[in-house]
């Protein structure tokens, strides 16, 4: 859990909602929405599970749920995502502005792998070893300390469905760059710029080693040695598998996914992407998508046209995604109808001031 959360009130369900009709849940969820009218806004990432995501006033991929926060005016704002998504709510949102997260639980493993220590003692190694030619980029899905750390040094955050533009912008200031947390979502959007991965070194923060064999000079791109714990479980034996099965069907995946599943897939973006992909493929076409599994199962029953299974089938949602449900929905709805705001993310102020630098260079180019 990041330093800002300790900032937070972290407050538990009661059991009582555990037990409650789900009839019941829904329906008080739609008159408390009702009666807060414009005092409240609820943003939901496409991973959220349908009980959830049907509440949402807005739904996104990482980057439309940071501009629709960015522009929001509401009292509250209950976030239905992870941690680090109410924190970017909140630094983009103004100060009587407050923004909760249902479930303190509900974070994510790949944010956890790169913490303020580890970052700052990678760059004492890295700027030892380049001097002044490294610029630190942050993939959204990361603490607010690191997003201040990369603000701080003249960096930007980017998301999936944004990274090769913030790359090209980051490798037209400096000669190198310092991709935080996601190695395959660094590594992928490298590849599609033309970088090659002779090019291309990985940063172990265990280790505090870089993994580099040859000349250090032609390294352009330093990757952090982490990944997403659900997308990593999409491997070319599944596409292997589709290929000889469905030999029509199609194979997109998230950038989050490794190296060699984007090399081998058909198409690869961001939760949106995919979305509109299928939206607008023809009838009776065929899909194996490698995404978080409640997007997959929505998608897959919003086109009965077409045929879609998951690339590999046994995979289950995103477990920190999955944390918030209608118990924790309802819960958190009506203490602030009783004027408690339970779980609220406060980022503290100056990690969010330089955490806003790094968010606001993105925005600027989106
Ligand atoms: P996008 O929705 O931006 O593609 O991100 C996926 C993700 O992993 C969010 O945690
Ligand atoms: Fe984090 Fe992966 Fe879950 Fe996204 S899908 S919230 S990156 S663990």
């Amino acid at each position: 859990m990041s330093i800002a959360a300790l900032f937070s009130t972290d407050q538990q369900l009661p059991d009582h909602y555990l037990h409650m009709d789900e009839i019941e849940m829904k329906k008080r969820i739609t008159d408390i929405k009702q009666q807060m009218g414009d005092r409240l806004f609820i943003p939901g990432h496409h991973y959220q599970k349908d009980e959830v995501i049907q509440f949402a006033d807005a739904r996104g991929d990482s980057l439309q749920l940071a501009q629709v926060s960015a522009n929001q005016h509401a009292q509250y704002i209950v976030f239905c995502g992870v941690h680090f998504m109410a924190e970017t709510a909140d630094i983009l949102t103004g100060k009587q502005q407050k923004v909760i997260l249902p479930d303190m639980r509900a974070g994510c493993s790949m944010a956890d792998m790169a913490d303020d220590q580890q970052t700052m003692e990678a760059w004492e190694q890295l700027t030892s070893y380049f001097g002044d030619t490294l610029l630190p980029l942050t993939y959204v899905n990361s603490t607010a300390a690191i997003k201040a750390f990369v603000g701080k040094h003249g960096g930007a955050t980017v998301t999936s469905s944004n990274a090769k533009k913030m790359v090209k912008w980051a490798l037209a200031q400096k000669q190198r760059l310092l991709f935080l947390p996601d190695q395959h979502l660094g590594r992928n959007t490298a590849v599609e710029l033309g970088i090659s991965l002779k090019q291309m070194a990985v940063w172990d923060p265990i280790a505090k080693k870089l993994e580099y064999d040859g000349n250090r000079e032609n390294i352009r791109i330093v990757l952090w040695k982490g990944h997403c714990s659900v997308h990593e479980n999409f491997t070319t034996e599944n596409i292997e598998q589709v290929r000889q099965h469905h030999r029509n069907m199609k194979i997109i995946v998230h950038p989050e996914c490794t190296y060699e599943v984007v090399q081998q897939a058909d198409l690869a973006g961001s939760t949106k992407y995919i979305i509109e992909t299928i939206q607008n493929a023809p009838a009776g076409s065929e899909w194996a998508i490698g995404t978080e599994m409640n997007l997959v199962n929505r998608i897959i029953k919003q086109h009965p046209d077409k045929h879609i299974i998951s690339l590999n089938p046994f995979m289950c949602p995103c477990l920190t995604m999955n944390r918030i449900d209608l118990p924790h929905l309802l819960w958190t709805l009506e203490e602030l109808q009783r004027d408690h705001v339970p779980n609220q993310i406060i980022v503290d102020e100056n990690i969010a001031e330089n955490a806003k630098l790094a968010l606001d260079r993105m925005l600027a180019q989106s």
